[in-house]
């Protein structure tokens, strides 16, 4: 078979058919509310999280907020205007890799060391030097929000243990450990005059900023991430919350919760979605194998790295790459491709796929490779994107089913999305709406779907929940 036969066929696998997509929506269903009714381990986790409140744009204040996502850490402070605008100011850092799979203490003492940085820069008014010492000379601590974007078993607003790691994070001694305990003490030895006021999850600070920033114009019913990972969280009312002891809560009984759905952890067992060999090559490299398997087909930590598997098998049946050397180890290399690989292959507009060739050349250090290994890389690119856009389809039918949406909502459905995936990967909302179509939510349905995009989705909805708080 030719490159291209071969590309074709390993291709097809990645297919999702409409059989699949619909019987996927049917199970999520399935998977949230028997969530919603049993603490599961390898189900979907349903978290209950304490915020029972969706704001109205007319909150108002100064907050700080944390946001540990990916690979990044960012601390802001937040203000809120009170007619659903702000302003922000905020400082980024990467994680050291070695702290990423490190000590628990460090890990902490490294976050609270950028909380430090960031007073110390933009409200240095809270400090005075004694002695070398920073304190905070008046006032009250400011109350933080901290969006921390793993499962947590929540227990109250800024209480939970982490159940466990995902996204290539993996500091043992953290697990089972309160995660506010942990950053509040980290933050006390510095004595730094921050109050960690809620424990926010990134889709739970999606949801509650596109609360804020469109409540004008209506509700929203969904915050979701497409970013590193994948996640998604919707309100709830209490009342149909089995599994939540609302007896232990009466002063909250008769309101809603923001549930934390953890969608990354949908089919664990893998009855419904599809799998490939290079899902199961894939799933053994990963700290956590066997969850959050789901998000192993469609977000940003992964995509990269099915397509360099596809690729090295291609390489040594001796089809692609036939004849040339690389300059570099890329390919031979475990997590060496980022998303922006497939998805800046997958978006080459170029007739004779120049982009293609550069990417190819840039990352995996292959040149002067011919034009018909280039389009079956393209291919290959294409399918792996197609399927993560395909199946992120799945948790928003599922969740449009399962809350009645269609029914309940007048005119738009509106769900507010953040994360590199949906943002820069090519036409990845436009391939979600193609499957929204083909479920049961059918062309009318998906027209009333309007995605937008909560670019400050965690801090400011980190600050909207320490407002809560
Ligand atoms: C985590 C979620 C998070 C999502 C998006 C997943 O790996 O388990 O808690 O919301 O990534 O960041």
């Amino acid at each position: 078979m030719s490159v291209l036969e071969e590309a074709q066929k390993i291709a097809k696998e990645f297919e999702i058919s409409d059989e699949c997509l619909n019987d996927c929506v049917d199970h999520f269903i399935w998977a949230t509310e028997h969530g919603l009714r049993h603490h599961t381990d390898l189900g979907m986790p349903m978290i209950p999280t304490f915020v029972t409140k969706i704001p109205t744009g007319k909150e108002k204040g100064v907050f700080l907020a944390s946001d540990l996502g990916g690979t990044n850490f960012r601390v802001c402070s937040v203000t809120l205007n009170g007619d659903s605008t702000y302003s922000l100011n905020q400082e980024k850092s990467s994680v050291p890799k070695e702290l990423m799979v490190g000590s628990c203490k460090d890990f902490f003492d490294y976050l609270a060391s950028q909380v430090e940085a960031f007073l110390r820069k933009h409200h240095g008014e809270h400090f005075v030097e004694d002695d070398g010492v920073s304190k905070a000379p008046f006032g009250d601590p400011f109350k933080m929000g901290f969006t921390f974007s793993f499962p947590v078993d929540q227990t109250s607003l800024n209480k939970g243990k982490l159940i466990r790691w995902t996204k290539g994070f993996d500091i043992k001694d953290a697990v089972g450990k309160d995660i506010v305990e942990e950053f509040q003490a980290a933050l006390h030895s510095r004595k730094l005059p921050v109050h960690v006021a809620a424990l926010v999850n990134d889709t739970v600070g999606t949801l509650m900023s596109r609360s804020y920033t469109k409540a004008e114009s209506g509700r929203t019913l969904v915050g979701c991430i497409f970013g590193t990972g994948t996640n998604g969280a919707y309100s709830e009312k209490i009342k149909t919350i089995p599994k939540f002891d609302a007896a232990a809560h009466p002063e909250i009984t008769d309101k809603i919760m923001v549930i934390n759905t953890e969608w990354g952890s949908f089919d664990n067992r893998l009855n419904h979605i599809p799998n490939t060999r290079f899902d199961t090559a894939l799933n053994e490299r990963t700290p956590n194998p066997g969850y959050h398997m789901f998000e192993k087909r469609i977000s940003g930590m992964f995509l990269g790295e099915l397509l360099r598997l596809v690729l090295v098998e291609l390489r040594d049946k001796g089809v692609l790459f036939k004849g040339l050397s690389a300059t570099k180890k890329a390919l031979d290399t475990e997590w060496s491709l980022d998303t922006s690989v497939p998805s800046r292959i997958d978006g080459d507009q170029s007739s004779d796929l120049s982009q293609t060739a550069k990417v190819v050349e840039d990352f995996l250090g292959y040149s002067s490779v011919p034009k018909e290994e280039l389009e079956a890389i393209k291919l290959l690119a294409h399918a792996i994107g197609r399927r993560s856009a395909t199946l992120s389809a799945v948790p928003l039918a599922g969740l449009i089913l399962h809350t009645n949406a269609l029914e309940k909502f007048e005119g738009e459905i509106d769900i507010g999305a953040d994360g590199s995936v949906v943002e820069f990967y090519p036409n990845f909302e436009k391939m979600v709406r193609e499957a929204l179509r083909k479920t049961r939510l059918g062309t009318e349905g998906e027209k009333r779907v309007t995605i937008g995009l909560a670019r400050d989705g965690s801090g400011v909805g980190a600050a909207l929940c320490a407002l809560v708080a």
